[in-house]
């Protein structure tokens, strides 16, 4: 029978790769943590409506990535392309619209039917902060002091720039859209066919191709800036402010508008050079109208997410794999005891492994394999008097230990 392959653009996380995976989630919860994010898990398929009420219709996700089926029942729903709008439909649906902020940290599998490449997947994961209810740009400057924090503990900051845009409000945008529009309807023979087709959608995404004959002429299109009413304007001035008061380093890119269509005001984008086409690992922005999209009352928020993938990709420091301590017994008489001393050490908190046949010398050919630190060896004489051999494998000295005391013993040699 043929061998089944995983899915295209699904991925297994075996072994290293799910070393980093762990990594990167532990490092982001705890950082989360010290900034009073608490955890939320929602599901990870929901009423189709979720995200094609919110995510924009013409955005690439709603219009062609979303895994979206009619379940058994009749139901249409999909496997969440993200986060943000699961959260804030959370949210509604558990009557905390009142209860606000909400500090909601999470992380998880999300789905796109996107062309895999290195960094892109049609299964990926993220971890993702939302702070919802401060409409302040302090708060904008918090959740990205948040998302800095993480790359920082992750060791792969400086492999980051921060990038900052404004998108405005709604008033602002508008006449912004409407300016890009005259622009490109003026070049329109000169643009591509997709940026053609955007014209009449979503005009914002034609700043977004990537075609170099788009690019020619992107690089003249009126900028928002010029558009802002004052208030958005406030908020981008309060907001590169609240930002050097963290500390936080920043290149402004008028150039972002990010793929998703709920964003008002700050968009940013933390960009890396060394992950090819795929260099935004971690990108967010405040999207004042999503909870209202959900049914809920008009509620600002302000959030991101991150690629594990991408994040796990730029770790330098691989954890390493633990290593066990391997119990070896040598012959069926010395089981019992050899089981006993097992769960005295799962008990103390050690690794421990012990492997189930063979003779001596295959079993320590196991516990080498499995890179173990420390072998205990259980012969029947040793036994008798109740002791085991406690061989060092790396160092290479081997001493009899009283069975009572071998978890006392292995954790002092393991430090
Ligand atoms: P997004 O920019 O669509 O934003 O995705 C955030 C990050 O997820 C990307 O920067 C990238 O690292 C990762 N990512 C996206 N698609 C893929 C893929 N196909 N394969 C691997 N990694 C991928 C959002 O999802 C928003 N919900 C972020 C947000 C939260 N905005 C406000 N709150």
């Amino acid at each position: 029978m043929d061998a089944l392959q995983p899915v295209r653009g699904t991925r297994d996380l075996l072994g290293e790769d799910h070393r980093r995976h762990a990594h990167v989630v532990g490092m982001a919860r705890r950082i989360a943590g010290l900034y009073g994010f608490d955890e939320w898990a929602t599901p990870i398929f929901e009423d189709t409506r979720v995200f094609s009420r919110t995510l924009g219709e013409t955005s690439d996700v709603v219009s062609k990535e979303m895994y979206s089926f009619t379940d058994r029942g009749g139901e249409p729903v999909t496997l969440r392309p993200e986060g943000t709008a699961g959260v804030c439909r959370a949210l509604v649906s558990n009557g905390l619209t009142q209860s606000l902020p909400q500090r909601v940290f999470y992380a998880g599998p999300m789905f796109r039917y996107e062309r895999p490449q290195k960094g892109r997947y049609r299964q990926f994961h993220q971890i993702g902060a939302e702070l919802i209810g401060p409409s302040e740009p302090l708060a904008d400057a918090e959740a990205i002091a948040l998302g800095r924090d993480i790359l920082r503990g992750l060791g792969i900051e400086g492999q980051t720039v921060l990038e900052l845009n404004t998108l405005g409000d709604a008033e602002s945008r508008d006449a912004w859209r409407h300016a890009l529009v005259g622009y490109f309807s003026d070049v329109r023979g000169g643009l591509s066919d997709e940026s053609q087709a955007r014209l009449e959608r979503n005009p914002l995404r034609i700043l977004d191709s990537k075609s170099d004959q788009d690019q020619a002429l992107v690089a003249d299109a009126p900028l928002i800036d010029a558009s802002l009413t004052a208030a958005a304007r406030d908020h981008w001035d309060e907001l590169r402010r609240a930002l050097n008061r963290f500390g936080i380093a920043f290149r402004e890119n008028p150039r972002i508008v990010r793929g998703l269509d709920y964003y008002s005001h700050t968009a940013f984008e933390f960009v890396t050079d060394r992950l090819g086409a795929q260099g935004t690992v971690l990108g967010g922005g405040r999207y004042d109208g999503l909870v209202a999209a959900m049914g809920g009352p008009s509620t600002p928020a302000i959030g991101w997410a991150a690629g594990i993938e991408r994040l796990s990709m730029l770790l330098d420091d691989v954890p390493e794999a633990p290593r066990p301590v391997a119990v070896v017994p040598v012959g069926e008489a010395v089981l019992p005891a050899a089981i006993g001393v097992l769960q005295a050490l799962r008990e103390a908190g050690v690794r421990s492994e012990m492997a189930y046949r063979g003779n001596l010398k295959r079993r320590m050919e196991r516990a080498n394999r499995t890179h173990a630190r420390i072998a205990i060896i259980l012969g029947d004489e040793e036994v008798a008097r109740g002791m085991a051999q406690v061989r060092d494998l790396d160092a290479g000295g081997q001493q009899e230990v009283a069975l009572a005391a071998l978890p006392a013993h292995v954790r002092s040699l393991l430090g």
